[in-house]
């Protein structure tokens, strides 16, 4: 048995995480969500005898609570151990296409950074703190975290990338901290991985309804179809996406802990 817990599962790619695990039944999966019962696609699969849900929301005090709750529920249903965390949740911010100077005040520059944080940084930290005791006690130690290619700092520049400040300088955040992890963890046989799951068709990635913002969707795809491989067609689906980090993450070793790689494996994003 493997156990999985889902951090930020009630859509998307989480909700793919969830599903793609459940289907062997040798696993067992704890779907962690703030609003459980708002996600009818998540209801639906805790039919499934090896899926459990959980409410927790990854970042706020109350939240916290609910991990620590979240965590011994899982406890109770493995043992003791948890075998792999993987710390979906985030969000883009209220600003996603403006730039780091466009803001119309400080102050919605500094509430949106904050709120930005603490879901992508914090809402990573948190639930890895909170499940560390228990991962410690599982047989495979590996934590995988959402980044994207959006916080690569040398693609970014190559492009020439403006937009997406808040969620791309918090990404890199995710990065650092499972650097952090990795080295602190190093010779307990952890993997700590980042991982950007390519271009995905969800809501986080709906086109924006504003014109303005959509010219500068179109001027940011340009950029980067400049730079694509021959072998990116567009926005994947949820299930490729998935499927394909899925084995990175069952391939990757202790000696891969502190990486940042892409869907394929590689430092390709696209
Ligand atoms: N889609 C892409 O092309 C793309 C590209 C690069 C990286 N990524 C990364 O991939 C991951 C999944 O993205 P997605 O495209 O599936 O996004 P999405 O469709 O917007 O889903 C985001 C998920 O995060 C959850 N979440 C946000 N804040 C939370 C909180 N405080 N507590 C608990 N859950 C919270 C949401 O729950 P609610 O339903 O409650 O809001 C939702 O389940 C993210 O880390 C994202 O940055 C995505």
């Amino acid at each position: 048995m493997a156990s999985y817990v889902v951090a930020g599962a009630s859509r998307g790619i989480g909700l793919e995480f969830v599903a793609q695990l459940a289907r062997k039944p040798e696993n067992v999966v704890f779907a962690l969500a703030r609003n459980p019962d708002g996600s009818k696609d998540l209801q639906a699969l805790s039919s499934k005898s090896n899926v459990h849900i959980l409410k927790a929301d990854i970042t706020d005090p109350k939240g916290l609570q609910a991990r620590l709750v979240a965590a011994d529920a899982v406890a109770k249903v493995t043992g003791g151990s948890l075998d792999v965390l993987i710390n979906n949740g985030a969000i883009q911010g209220n600003f996603f296409w403006l730039t780091i100077d466009e803001y119309p005040t400080p102050e919605d520059l500094v509430d949106d950074f904050r709120k930005v944080f603490d879901t992508n940084v914090l809402g990573t930290i948190l639930p890895t703190n909170a499940f560390l005791p228990l991962l410690r006690k599982g047989q495979v130690k590996k934590v995988l975290s959402l980044s994207s290619g959006l916080a690569d700092p040398a693609s970014v520049l190559m492009v020439g990338n403006k937009y997406g400040a808040a969620y791309g300088i918090t990404k890199v955040g995710v990065e650092m901290a499972n650097i952090k992890y990795a080295t602190k963890y190093k010779e307990e046989g952890f993997t700590f991985l980042t991982i950007s799951p390519g271009i995905v068709k969800t809501d986080m990635n709906a086109p924006p309804e504003k014109p303005e913002y959509l010219e500068r969707l179109q001027e940011a795809a340009m950029q980067f179809a400049k730079f694509a491989p021959p072998t990116f067609t567009g926005p994947i689906e949820t299930s490729e996406s998935v499927s394909k980090m899925l084995s990175v993450l069952d391939n990757v070793t202790p000696e891969d802990s502190g990486k940042f790689l892409s869907h394929h494996g590689d430092r390709n994003w696209l």
